[in-house]
Order: C-alpha cells, then sequence, then structure tokens
C-alpha cells in the first residue's frame, strides 16, 4: 500500500481513537463504564469511520468538522456488534471475550443500549442545520440493521433462502451503515445531492462486499488473526452465500456429510477443516471470491463517477478492504 496513505491511516487512527475516549468517558455511565469503555477501546480497525472521515475530504472538509458524526455511526456499529455476539453466541471479539461472557448476557444488552445513547451524543456535534436529516439517518438504519439481523437469525432456521434473500439481508445487516457512512462524509461536507448519492452507491457495494468477505474469513482464517471465534457460521447454520451455494450444488453424499459437519451449535478443528475441503473442491470458496469482487469492482466503478474529484484516498481504502486479512 502506498506509503503516505499508510500513515494517513496511521493519523485518522490516532485521531479517532483519542475522541473516542471523550465518550468512553462520559461520566453519567457509572456502573455501565466498566464493560462500554471495554468494548470501545478494544480498537476495531475502525474503518467506519476512517470511510466518513475520507469522504468528507474529497468535498474540502477536514477530520477535526466531521469526527463526531464519524464517531456516532461507529459507536452504533460496536453497540450492533455487542448485540450480534450474544445472538451468534461468541466468545471472542477483537481477540478479547465477548461482553456477554466477560460479564453477563444483561450487561451486555445494556452496554448495547447504553453505546446507542452515546452514538446519539455524539451525533448532536453535527451543525445544527444538518442534525435533523443525520438523526433521521441514524434512526432508518437503526430499524435496517435490526431488520437484517432478525433475517439473519430467521435464516438459520429455514431451508428456503436464496441468494437474493441472503443479498438482501446483508444489504441491511451490514451494507446500510457503510453506505451511510460514505455519504455522511459528504453530505455534512456539502456535496451535491449527486455526489452524496454516488458515496452512498460505493458504500453500499463496499459493505457488501465486505461481508462476503467477512463471511470467508469465518471459514477460511485463523482465529488468531481474526480475533472472534471461526467457524461460528458453520456451527450456527447461518445461511450465509458459501452456505447456499454448498446446498445448491454439491452431490447428494458430500451435502448430507456438510449437514453432519454443520449446524450443531459448535463445530471442532477437524470439522471445520473437513467442511472448508468440501467448500474448496466444490468450488464454493472461489464462487464466493467471485462474488464479492464484482461488489468491490462495482464499488470501485462508483469511484470513477466522481471525474472531477480527488478519489486517491477512496481508492486506497477500498484497497485496504479488498486486501484486508481480517
Ligand atoms: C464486523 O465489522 C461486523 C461486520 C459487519 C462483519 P468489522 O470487521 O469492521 O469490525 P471491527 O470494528 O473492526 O471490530
Ligand atoms: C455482522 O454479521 C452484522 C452486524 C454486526 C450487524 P456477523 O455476525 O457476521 O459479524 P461478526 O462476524 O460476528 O463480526
Ligand atoms: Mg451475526
Ligand atoms: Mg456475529
Ligand atoms: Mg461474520
Amino acid at each position: 500500500m502506498d506509503n503516505d496513505f499508510t500513515q494517513k491511516l496511521d493519523r485518522l487512527r490516532e485521531q479517532i481513537n483519542k475522541r473516542i475516549e471523550f465518550y468512553a468517558c462520559e461520566k453519567n455511565l457509572n456502573s455501565m463504564a466498566e464493560p462500554v469503555r471495554y468494548i470501545l477501546l478494544n480498537k476495531g480497525k475502525r474503518l467506519r469511520p476512517i470511510l466518513t472521515l475520507l469522504s468528507a475530504e474529497v468535498f474540502g472538509f477536514n477530520t477535526k468538522k466531521t469526527i463526531d458524526v464519524a464517531l456516532a455511526f461507529e459507536i452504533l456499529h460496536n453497540f450492533t456488534l455487542v448485540h450480534d455476539d450474544i445472538m451468534d453466541n461468541d466468545d471472542f471479539r477483537r481477540g478479547k471475550e465477548t461482553v456477554h461472557k466477560k460479564w453477563n448476557v444483561s450487561v451486555a444488552i445494556l452496554t448495547g443500549d447504553a453505546l446507542l445513547g452515546l452514538a446519539y451524543k455524539a451525533l448532536t456535534f453535527a451543525p445544527s442545520k444538518k442534525l435533523s436529516f443525520l438523526v433521521e439517518l441514524m434512526n432508518q438504519t437503526n430499524l435496517d440493521l435490526c431488520d437484517g439481523q432478525n433475517l439473519d437469525k430467521d435464516f438459520e432456521k429455514r431451508k428456503d433462502v436464496t441468494t437474493a434473500d441472503y443479498v438482501k439481508m446483508i444489504s441491511l445487516k451490514t451494507a446500510k451503515l457503510l453506505s451511510v457512512c460514505a455519504k455522511t462524509g459528504a453530505f455534512v461536507s456539502n456535496a451535491s445531492e449527486r455526489e452524496v448519492q454516488i458515496l452512498e452507491n460505493f458504500g453500499n457495494e463496499l459493505g457488501l462486499g465486505f461481508q462476503i468477505q467477512d463471511d470467508l474469513f469465518d471459514i477460511v482464517t485463523e482465529q488468531n488473526i481474526l480475533g472472534k471465534d471461526i467457524g461460528s457460521d458453520l456451527a450456527e447454520g447461518k445461511k450465509t452465500f458459501a452456505y447456499l451455494h454448498a446446498v445448491e450444488t454439491l452431490p447428494k453424499e458430500k451435502l448430507n456429510r456438510f449437514f453432519t459437519l454443520t449446524g450443531k451449535g459448535t463445530i471442532s478443528k477437524t470439522e471445520l477443516e473437513e467442511a472448508k475441503k468440501i467448500l474448496y473442491e466444490n468450488g464454493t470458496i472461489q464462487i464466493c471470491e467471485k462474488e464479492m469482487n464484482f461488489h468491490f469492482s462495482n464499488a470501485e466503478k462508483c469511484l470513477f463517477e466522481l471525474k472531477d474529484k480527488n478519489t486517491k484516498n477512496l481508492h486506497n481504502f477500498l484497497n485496504l478492504v479488498v486486501t484486508r486479512k481480517f
């Protein structure tokens, strides 16, 4: 990756981590301070606020002006992670125990609730003329996220889920938020309606690729690199693109074996290795990569529509996501 961009990322992460302390140290958190600080300060990749800040820069707005709005959506993201780990029954996140594992489910539910409050608090730092739009945007994002997460859970039990259903579900649970992060950077920086729309489309395609990639990591990446439980989606019988492709295309015997290995709530290391082998040999992993790259290339096309702007760093950001290892 280009050296200037690596330094830029370091700088942005430093600014993000510094400002997030302000929210993590909110004094009214009282007994909730510890779990809230635990999740907020445990250094995720910060991709969403970086996306907002880079998108704002394209339209001439600096970090200082946009960081709180960027953080509002990062805090919302952290809220969804805490609740997601309860729903997905996962023990690890960002290389540490999940909140419900370290404390308990009640504390984790409340941590999510507290984070939602902090997300709205961050939003109040937005320019007053933009506030009502942003509040509505956050409301809608949250509704879509809940809808997507509910479909994700519901699909676990269903046998009639299609790849089209899957794409709809991930567009709600994941792509919506990335799309809003890209769009918000442009919106607060007074970009034109057309430009805001292009950034929204960029974030959406980026987000679709991002979730397909995340689903692949669950199968092919080592836990110590990922920082989260591996094989969790297979254990829970998640209807990921890979799962759906396997069910549609595996020959009967292999499919029966695949069903025996997955959907039991747990999966051992050897079972995961076997499932992985079945998926590779069937070409499923390769098909998922193709689908992921389709969305990443659509995202790139969106950036080409902003011909008269300097989108170099957004291209670099896309490349960062495309080449990420966790
Ligand atoms: C995880 O997002 C949740 C998904 C949408 C797949 P990230 O991979 O961006 O998580 P952090 O914030 O870096 O931990
Ligand atoms: C992420 O889906 C969606 C949200 C957190 C809203 P996953 O369940 O795949 O995310 P990870 O893999 O646990 O981070
Ligand atoms: Mg989930
Ligand atoms: Mg999960
Ligand atoms: Mg996942």
